[in-house]
């Protein structure tokens, strides 16, 4: 745990314009976030790299986007009406309430296989009071679902929730696109959309919010193939947080024990990364085996069988899910890219973000502003570099040069290009590197085609 090191970034995201505390102009809403100009840019980027890596470059994953508020049956067919519940106990004197399993590991013990019942046994054991030093309540089950109605009624017939996840709209679609598509297996689809979780205790930055991003596959497969996909997905996903830049020593796969499963997942690895906040869930990858599609099938009444081209074999195809947090991406990034160092004698603060994922790919300034000769050169190189970065340009004539460059230090810009009186006359900038803080004189050519 390295709390200095997670309100260095905390601070870093909200000076620098990456991320704010939502509604924060009303005092805020804690759970929520809102991602600022950086923020976005860098959110997308992660995106983006996922999509292209796991739909477009690949011909056996398809893309799809489902609505966010869904049938209600759907949530009855895949369980999340019974079971999507977190346990929850109360201070009994002020009545602030608190997730059972993080009152034990704050209190340094692990809640891992145990049920709610056990864990209230555990704090009654060890004399675990609320952090305001109360007692505790028996614990109860909370369902994490925001509920909210359609129509114009508020009636019990018009319930509906915002998804938990973006899984089920994949499994809804199913049917869709093998009637469209005649995918062989193994084929999957895939989803990018933001999910909506009623968190008890919201906490840890943007670590566990009531609205976050998911990046999720459903991967169907012959049962018979199950490992082999779930092989390949798994070097895929490894493949995907090397782009992201995270080192492996940061990066640990936890092979889920039967007793934490769900209990139809016949495998789960969790891929931990080593937050500021410690060891924690970055994503997960899950054998389901044909759990979800037969739970359509049973509710809708609607057929889930692929019959395999060319034969008689008829199934409902089991299922690999990769399933990341985009929130949780982009905290890993900011945390392996963090770094800090001394720079003429003055300590100072940059993001080292993979050049494919910082959000500014180059600044662009002329020495001295009030110079319009150089003014213009200046904005001749920004516009032509901006067409070939469309948005990563930024053109930065504010403060002196020293105070620009840590700036962009601060954001992750890699490079920073000045234009100066030698431009004028042999048109070459000197570029700035964001690492080694060295800079070197180029022709312009060598960076604008
Ligand atoms: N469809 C399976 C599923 O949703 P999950 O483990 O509950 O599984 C998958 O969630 C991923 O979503 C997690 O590994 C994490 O990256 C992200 N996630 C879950 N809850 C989150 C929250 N409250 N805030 C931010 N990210 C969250």
């Amino acid at each position: 745990m390295d709390d200095t090191k997670m309100e260095k970034i905390v601070s870093l995201s909200k000076r620098r314009g990456f991320i704010f505390q939502g509604s924060d102009v009303y005092g805020g809403m804690s759970g929520t976030w809102d991602y600022g100009p950086l923020g976005v840019a860098l959110k997308r980027n992660i995106i983006n790299l996922w999509w292209r890596k796991f739909v477009e470059e690949r011909d056996d994953i398809y893309g799809v986007d489902a609505s966010i508020i869904m049938n209600r049956k759907v949530w009855q067919a895949s369980g999340h009406v019974d079971t999507f519940v977190d346990p929850l106990c109360e201070d009994t004197v002020n009545h602030r309430r608190y997730r059972t399993d993080h009152i034990l590991k704050d209190n340094g013990l692990s809640a891992d296989g145990l049920t709610m019942e056990q864990m209230d046994e555990v704090i009654a054991k060890n004399g675990i009071k609320s952090p305001d030093g109360n007692p505790l309540s028996a614990s109860r089950t909370f369902n994490m679902m925001f509920k909210t109605f359609v129509g114009p009624t508020e009636a019990e017939d018009s319930v509906a929730y915002l998804r938990p996840e973006t899984a089920q709209g994949i499994f809804t679609n199913f049917k869709n696109v093998v009637d469209t598509f005649y995918p062989d297996l193994p084929f999957g689809v895939a989803q990018v959309g933001k999910a909506f979780r009623n968190e008890i205790s919201p906490r840890d930055f943007v670590f566990r919010s009531r609205e976050f991003e998911q990046m999720e596959i459903e991967y169907f497969v012959d049962p018979d193939d199950w490992q082999t996909a779930f092989d390949e997905l798994l070097a895929s996903t490894h493949s995907f947080l090397k782009q992201l830049g995270l080192s492996d020593e940061h990066i640990h796969e936890l092979e889920v024990p039967a007793e934490d499963r769900a209990h139809y997942s016949q495998r789960t690895i969790d891929i931990e990364y080593d937050f500021p906040i410690g060891r924690e869930e970055l994503m997960g990858i899950a054998y389901r085996t044909d759990f979800d599609l037969q739970n359509v099938q049973r509710v809708s009444g609607k057929n889930m069988v692929y019959r395999v081209k060319g034969s008689d074999r008829e199934f409902v195809p089991h299922v690999i899910e990769p399933s990341f947090g985009v929130e949780r991406a982009l905290m890993a990034v900011l945390t392996e890219s963090y770094r800090e160092d001394e720079v003429n004698g003055e300590k100072r603060v940059y993001l080292q973000l993979p050049e494919h994922l910082a959000p500014i790919r180059y600044s662009v300034s002329p020495l001295l502003k009030n110079k319009p000769e150089l003014v213009e050169k200046a904005r001749t190189i920004y516009k032509s570099l901006s067409q070939q970065y469309p948005g990563r340009v930024m053109y930065d004539d504010s403060g002196n040069i020293g105070k620009r460059y840590r700036r962009q230090d601060e954001i992750g810009t890699p490079e920073c290009v000045v234009v100066d009186f030698q431009t004028l006359d042999d048109d070459t900038v000197t570029i700035r590197d964001r690492d080694t803080t060295k800079q070197r004189r180029v022709k312009t050519s060598e960076i604008i085609n």
